[in-house]
């Protein structure tokens, strides 16, 4: 009876599709997607599969992206691609840097047999800031530091705000990889070491790039990246192979996709990396069952640039790449990002036999489901506009700032901080970072020199009548030599106060240098170069000296903070960093950003995670330190906060229970302050071993001098489970510490016990 009702059913549907135009914006995006689908040849679907780099993207010193085109020319680039786009076998393009290219590719798209517009991707990570002269947002890993996920949603839409002035609609954020090895040169690109608040920040991004009621013409689409398992690559190497437990996998990395696809993310990019021997993108356990049957993804997955055909050349996994090429599809990849043997190798297969249409239509049909749902079919022309008044907007960098300032880093300040105005006559600001672009982090593209406020411009802009004195080496990090060095040793000796700013170069496109970023992994995690020597000669005169931190990884600081009086870690704070690195040191701002990584030691502590296992320090190293330099979740103030002990309403509770622990903060100082209060469970036994702790809430509060302020979180079902011995999540019974407190490390924290029946 049931089935020969939902034949009826079917029959109805078929009978109005009939009726029905894709045209029809009334209809749902999936409809219409279903409805053009009918109207298309097999090439024109393939053709919404493939993705391409923009016809006029030159990455300096590289060339073009196509070797016969000319970046000048009006009809963008090597013809054939003009024709590719007419005959709509072109889906999508990345790296379009510019109105104008976007403007010509969706009038060339317009030109096509169904005029099915394109999708214009690009890496805009921390702001559209691979354009010139949009707003350039601190990096994720100063964003984590502010543990503030709405900051991240108001980024997330004015983002989103500047892409779609530039004809973006798509971009490759937010980076999900949860970042365990500083050796690791992505890691200034994640959220950081912790999965709860990788999930936190991710999710809110989604929220402000696609907006919460559904994609609206200001917003874009996300792309939660990279499933799975990057960010503790073997020997630190980026694209390196990850073996691991299925439940490292679901307790430790999966779960900020969840929060993702949870918020509704409409793509998903796979991972360079293997996992387990089987490449990310040939995985159809991962992508099928996992990504698409547990987590109930809906919308479409994008390859890696040419991760496709790496699974046959750098993997080794696959005989030759069509074989790669069916096996993606196969995993349920639906879009190959970049390269020209895609298109020809999947229309074979189709014809031959080997790749089902089915599967064709199914990759095809979720890429257009997105393309409507973005309005793109209704208007999809990019207006050039002479008014820039929203890429860079004011409004926005004031948002850039306030970012900046919450997510800049206090490690260190024997009471030099904060500077008083007036203080030192002479300051000595030195370091190959002090007035450089590198301020912005990886995913920038160099931008106009006044829409940057390096740390030098921002001191000079801070420091009232002292005489400054500058030597910055030509921004080059790699560069610094005897004589700068001892250059810099005199002129430190003749001044009253020296701000040493040193760090890494994340910057892709800066011709020189480069330390860290993607693909730029280090074996060691000393300052590269020779800024260490460049630090001690300077501390070496004897004068006061503050070092500021510009990089984009943890570092090992043992000496620095053995020596130097104060360390600022501003990570990579974006086009406004020097103005609030600058409010910082002269205490205009109170600093309130919390470590989102462990700092170890040094290198060989690398996965020196704070929410290790009981065993992982149970010995000592033999002759250095054990423990970790700075622990997660940490982070000084101008003043000080008093935690009250916490209380849990009620102590015991059954395995569906929730219950609230609530904890007095108190600012114990003469400043106001904000103060990130975190939330630590751990579970004593388990059916198997359990980490030491884990961040399950974090709230940031803002308490005046003198002032307590009441903080309660919500303990649920949720925050209890494991994924235990039986490969199943489930609220264990018996006991569970509950933390709260000023960071990770347990002289910070205060507990109270919790009893699960
Ligand atoms: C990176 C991705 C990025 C893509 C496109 C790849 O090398 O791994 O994160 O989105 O390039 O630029």
């Amino acid at each position: 009876m049931k089935k020969a009702f939902a034949a009826l059913l079917a029959l109805v549907a078929m009978a109005s599709c009939t009726t029905q135009s894709y045209k029809d914006s009334s209809l749902s995006p999936e409809t219409r997607a279903k409805l053009l689908l009918r109207e298309m040849t097999l090439e024109e679907k393939i053709g919404q599969m493939c993705q391409y780099v923009g016809p006029c993207y030159v990455p300096p010193g590289q060339g073009s992206a196509y070797s016969n085109i000319d970046a000048d020319d009006p009809n963008l680039g090597k013809p054939d691609m003009a024709e590719k786009i007419r005959a709509g076998r072109v889906g999508s393009f990345l790296h379009v840097l510019t109105s104008t290219e976007a403007a010509g590719l969706q009038k060339i798209a317009a030109q096509s047999r169904l005029g099915i517009p394109l999708l214009i991707g690009v890496d805009a990570i921390h702001g559209n800031a691979l354009h010139e002269g949009c707003t350039i947002y601190p990096t994720n890993l100063t964003m984590a530091s502010t543990f503030n996920p709405g900051m991240m949603e108001k980024i997330g839409a004015e983002t989103a705000d500047e892409m779609r002035q530039t004809g973006m609609c798509w971009t490759f954020a937010p980076n999900l990889d949860v970042a365990r090895d500083a050796r690791w040169g992505r890691m200034g690109e994640t959220y950081g070491e912790d999965t709860y608040l990788v999930s936190e920040m991710g999710r809110y991004l989604v929220y402000g790039l696609q907006g919460r009621d559904g994609l609206g013409e200001h917003n874009v689409l996300a792309c939660a990246k990279h499933l799975i398992g990057g960010g503790e690559p073997a020997g630190g190497l980026n694209a390196a192979p990850m073996d691991m437990s299925e439940r490292k996998l679901r307790e430790l990395y999966l779960p900020p996709f969840k929060a993702a696809v949870d918020a509704g993310v409409a793509t998903v990019m796979t991972a360079h990396n293997e996992v387990n021997g089987i490449p990310c993108h040939g995985n159809r356990w991962l992508v099928q069952d996992l990504l698409r049957g547990e987590l109930g993804f809906d919308g479409f997955v994008v390859s890696d640039w040419m991760d496709i055909e790496r699974m046959h050349s750098m993997h080794h996994w696959l005989e030759s790449e069509d074989e790669a090429f069916k096996v993606s599809v196969e995993a349920g990849i639906d879009m190959h990002m970049q390269g020209d043997k895609y298109f020809e190798s999947i229309l074979d297969g189709v014809q031959s036999g080997r790749i089902s249409e089915k599967r064709i239509d199914e990759a095809a049909g979720k890429i257009l489901a997105a393309k409507f749902a973005l309005g793109l079919f209704e208007d999809a022309e990019v207006k050039v506009r002479e008014d820039h008044s929203v890429e860079g907007a004011a409004e926005h960098r004031q948002t850039a700032l306030e970012a900046a300032r919450q997510g800049i880093v206090l490690l260190k300040n024997d009471g030099i901080l904060p500077l008083k105005e007036g203080q030192y006559r002479r300051i000595f600001v030195v370091g190959p970072d002090a007035d450089s672009q590198t301020i912005m982090g990886d995913w920038a593209a160099p931008q106009p020199e006044e829409n940057v406020i390096t740390v030098l411009k921002g001191i000079r802009s801070m420091c009232g009548d002292a005489v400054i004195e500058d030597m910055c080496f030509d921004g080059k990090i790699l560069s610094i030599d005897d004589a700068g060095i001892s250059a810099a040793r005199r002129k430190a000796s003749a001044s009253d106060l020296n701000i040493v700013v040193v760090g890494e170069n994340s910057q892709r496109y800066s011709s020189y240098g480069i330390t860290c970023g993607e693909n730029n992994d280090r074996d060691n995690l000393q300052l590269p170069g020779r800024q260490q020597e460049l630090l001690e000669a300077v501390y070496a005169s004897g004068k006061p000296t503050v070092l500021v931190l510009l990089n984009g990884r943890a570092l090992s600081l043992l000496w620095a903070s053995e020596n130097v009086p104060a360390i600022v870690e501003a990570w990579e704070p974006g086009m406004m960093g020097g103005q609030a690195v600058a409010e910082i040191l002269w205490g205009k701002v109170n600093p309130s950003g919390k470590l989102p990584v462990t700092i170890p030691y040094n290198v060989g502590q690398v996965q020196t995670v704070y929410n290790h296992k009981h065993s992982q320090y149970s010995r000592k190293f033999a002759l250095t330190h054990s423990g970790c330099l700075y622990p997660f979740g940490f982070g000084l103030s101008y003043t000080s906060f008093a935690y009250g002990e916490p209380a849990i309403a009620s102590s015991e509770i059954s395995a569906s229970g929730s219950t609230t622990v609530t904890v007095d903060v108190t600012n114990t100082g003469e400043m106001d302050g904000t103060e990130v209060v975190q939330l630590y469970i751990r579970d004593e036994y388990g059916s198997v071993t359990r980490p030491v702790k884990e961040l399950k809430g974090f709230k940031r509060v803002t308490i005046g001098a003198g002032k307590t302020e009441t903080v309660s979180f919500d303990i649920t079902p949720e925050m209890l489970q494991c994924f235990g011995a039986q490969n199943s999540w489930s609220v264990e019974p018996g006991d569970f510490t509950v933390m709260v407190g000023s960071s990770s490390a347990d002289k910070d924290l205060k507990s109270a016990l919790l009893t699960v029946r």
